[in-house]
């Protein structure tokens, strides 16, 4: 029998406050038709005053802990992925610890950007299949539109506010859920390409916060192109083919993109889940956002096919197969 890391909850949590395109576009030379023909994006959530990125990821963890029917006494690991920490230090994570009243184990953060939900995944998942831990609880959360320089409309359209979270659970399947379960991950990196996309601060550069910048084109192509490999390199890794995938749940950054990669794995449009029209690019936060919204749906079903993957500064880019 195999271990595996088993989702047994799942949740998501995005800020009140809501800004369409058209709102967009009187704070910057842009349109609604612009923004949702190149992006797919029509609105994003924006976080409130005083709402800390930790903030949104309690409330993504409380609705996952609910959907899983356990309590925070059972988790033994946080690990959360964010590029935009409550704080330099401590993690966001030991944040989340302490706000959700958990007073074992361990927590730390993630840093990947838009990948970071998929590096967390692995983290947690080894820890799971090393028996380091049992329960872990795995959150992207971002308040992402602080870090946007709101005059430059190349990227402050494109981004927004969000939190995920899912509960990976140690399970020994037999008979028909022997392969329930993370079948595996893979993650990349390349620091070459750290100029395609950035934050111009950090307490060791600038001292402030910094603003995000980014070559658009470049990751698009760079997108189209990585994505298709790391998502063909977990299907053989499996002996699976685009063929035999239920769900593609990719990173939210661009339909376009999302639809070039579909229509390469051969995967049908209707097996793609689509937040970005409603998030926007929610960096770490948008592929557990994605696996809630579907999950909430009633899209998934047992023993289905679900690849994630994502791209994003550094850069990174990583999948994860799973059996829901
Ligand atoms: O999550 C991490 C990974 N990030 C990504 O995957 C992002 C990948 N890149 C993209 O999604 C796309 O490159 C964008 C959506 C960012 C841009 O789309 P594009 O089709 O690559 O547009 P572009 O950058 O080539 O710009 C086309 C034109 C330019 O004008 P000119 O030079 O043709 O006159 C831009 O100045 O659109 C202009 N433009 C805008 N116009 C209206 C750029 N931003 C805007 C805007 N509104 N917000």
């Amino acid at each position: 029998m195999v271990l595996r890391s088993r989702i047994i909850g799942c949740g998501g949590y995005l800020p009140d406050r809501i800004m369409t395109n058209d709102e967009l576009s009187g704070l910057v030379d842009t349109t609604d038709e612009w923004i949702t023909g190149r992006s797919g994006i029509r609105q994003r959530h924006i976080a409130a005053e005083g709402e800390l990125t930790s903030d949104l990821a309690v409330n993504a963890a409380k609705a996952a802990l609910k959907d899983a029917g356990i309590s925070v006494d059972d988790i033994d690991l946080i690990v959360l992925a964010t590029a935009t920490p409550d704080e330099t230090f401590p993690s966001t994570a030991t944040r989340v610890q302490a706000k959700l009243g958990m007073t074992r184990g361990a927590a730390f953060d993630v840093q990947a950007v838009c990948t970071g939900f998929i590096y967390a995944l692995t983290v947690a998942d080894n820890f799971i299949r090393t028996g380091q831990a049992k329960t872990v609880l795995v959150i992207g959360a971002e308040t992402f539109t602080r870090i946007l320089d709101w005059k430059d409309r190349g990227t402050c359209v494109l981004f927004g506010d969000g939190a995920g979270a899912v509960i990976l659970r140690a399970g020994e399947g037999e008979g028909s859920t022997a392969d329930q379960g993370i079948l595996s991950t893979h993650i990349h990196s390349d620091g070459r390409d750290h100029d395609c996309l950035y934050v111009d601060g950090g307490p060791s550069s600038t001292g402030t916060s910094g603003h995000v910048r980014m070559q658009g084109q470049e990751i698009f192509k760079k997108a189209v192109l990585r994505l298709a490999e790391v998502a063909k390199e977990a299907l053989d890794h499996n002996g699976l083919t685009g063929a035999d995938l239920d769900w593609l749940v990719p990173h939210q950054a661009n339909l376009r993109i999302m639809r070039g990669t579909t229509k390469k794995l051969g995967v049908a449009e209707d097996k793609l889940i689509v937040t970005i029209d409603r998030h926007a690019n929610t960096s770490a936060a948008s592929i557990p956002l994605a696996i809630a919204d579907a999950h909430g749906a009633g899209k998934f079903s047992s023993g289905d096919l679900i690849l994630l993957e994502g791209i994003g500064g550094g850069l990174t880019w990583g999948a994860c197969l799973l059996r829901w």
